[in-house]
C-alpha cells in the first residue's frame, strides 16, 4: 500500500517567539512509520511541526498527498484553535493580557470530502468521557474505517514513550480494547488492520 501517515503536534503562531500547541510528542507516528515500512509499504510521512507547522498548513498540504495514497493514518494532534491574529513583531508583555482565538479547520473532515471509495482512513481520538459514543460520532464525521480511542484524564495522558490503554473501533461499532499496550505493538496492529480493510475494499 501507499500509506500517508500524519503525526505530531501542530503549532499555532502568535508572534515570532510564541505559539499555542499541545503535549503530543509524535511517538506513535514514528512507530507507525517503522511498522509500515517493515511490512513493505511505501510511506509518505508528514511529521508536524517540521513538515507542516499549523493546522492550516496541513489543510493546504494533505489534499495533494492524499491523491497518491491508498490509506491515510491521521495521528496528528491538530490544535483546534489558533490566535486570531499573528503579530510579526514580538508583542510586549504589557500588551499581552488575553489572546483572541479562532477555530481551525478540521483537517480530517475536510479530507473525508475528497476520499475515494477505495481509500482507507484511520483516525485517532482523545476523550475524557463517553469514549465510545464520541468515537462513533468521529467515525461518521471524519469518514473513518477505524478510530484509535484513548482516554485522557488529569492523572493519565497517553503522551510520549509509554504503554497505553486504547480501544480500536470500526465503522460498524465493533470494538477491541488493549490494556497497557506498547505504542510499538499498537502501531503494528494498526498497520495490519489498515491492510485488512484495504484488501476488503479492493477485493474485486
Ligand atoms: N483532527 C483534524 N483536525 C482538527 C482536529 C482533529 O484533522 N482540527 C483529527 C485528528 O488528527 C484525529 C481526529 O481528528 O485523527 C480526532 O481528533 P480529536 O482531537 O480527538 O477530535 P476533535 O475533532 O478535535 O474533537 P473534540 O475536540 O470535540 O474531541
Amino acid at each position: 500500500m501507499r500509506l500517508l501517515i500524519v503525526s505530531g503536534p501542530t503549532r499555532e503562531k502568535l508572534d515570532p517567539v510564541r505559539y499555542l500547541s499541545n503535549y503530543s510528542t509524535g511517538t506513535m507516528g514514528r512507530y507507525l512509520v517503522s511498522a509500515a515500512k517493515e511490512r513493505g509499504h511505501h510511506v509518505e510521512w508528514v511529521e508536524c511541526p517540521q513538515r507542516a507547522e499549523s493546522a492550516r498548513d496541513l489543510d493546504r498540504l494533505l489534499p495533494g498527498l492524499l491523491k497518491a495514497a491508498d490509506a491515510l493514518i491521521m495521528a496528528a494532534a491538530v490544535a483546534d484553535v489558533r490566535p486570531a491574529a499573528y503579530s510579526s513583531a514580538k508583542i510586549k508583555k504589557d500588551r499581552l493580557r488575553s489572546i483572541r482565538l479562532v477555530k481551525n479547520p478540521d483537517v480530517l473532515a475536510n479530507l473525508a470530502r475528497k476520499k475515494t471509495s477505495r481509500q482507507v482512513f484511520i483516525g485517532f481520538g482523545l476523550e475524557s468521557k463517553d469514549l465510545l459514543a464520541n468515537g462513533a460520532e468521529k467515525i461518521r464525521r471524519k469518514g473513518l474505517e477505524l478510530i484509535v480511542l484513548q482516554k485522557v484524564t488529569d492523572g493519565s495522558t497517553p503522551f510520549g514513550e509509554k504503554a497505553i490503554d486504547a480501544v480500536l473501533m470500526d465503522a460498524k461499532g465493533n470494538t477491541k480494547a488493549f490494556a497497557s499496550v506498547s505504542k510499538k505493538r499498537l502501531a503494528g496492529i494498526i498497520v495490519r488492520r489498515a491492510e485488512e480493510v484495504f484488501d476488503s475494499k479492493n477485493r474485486d
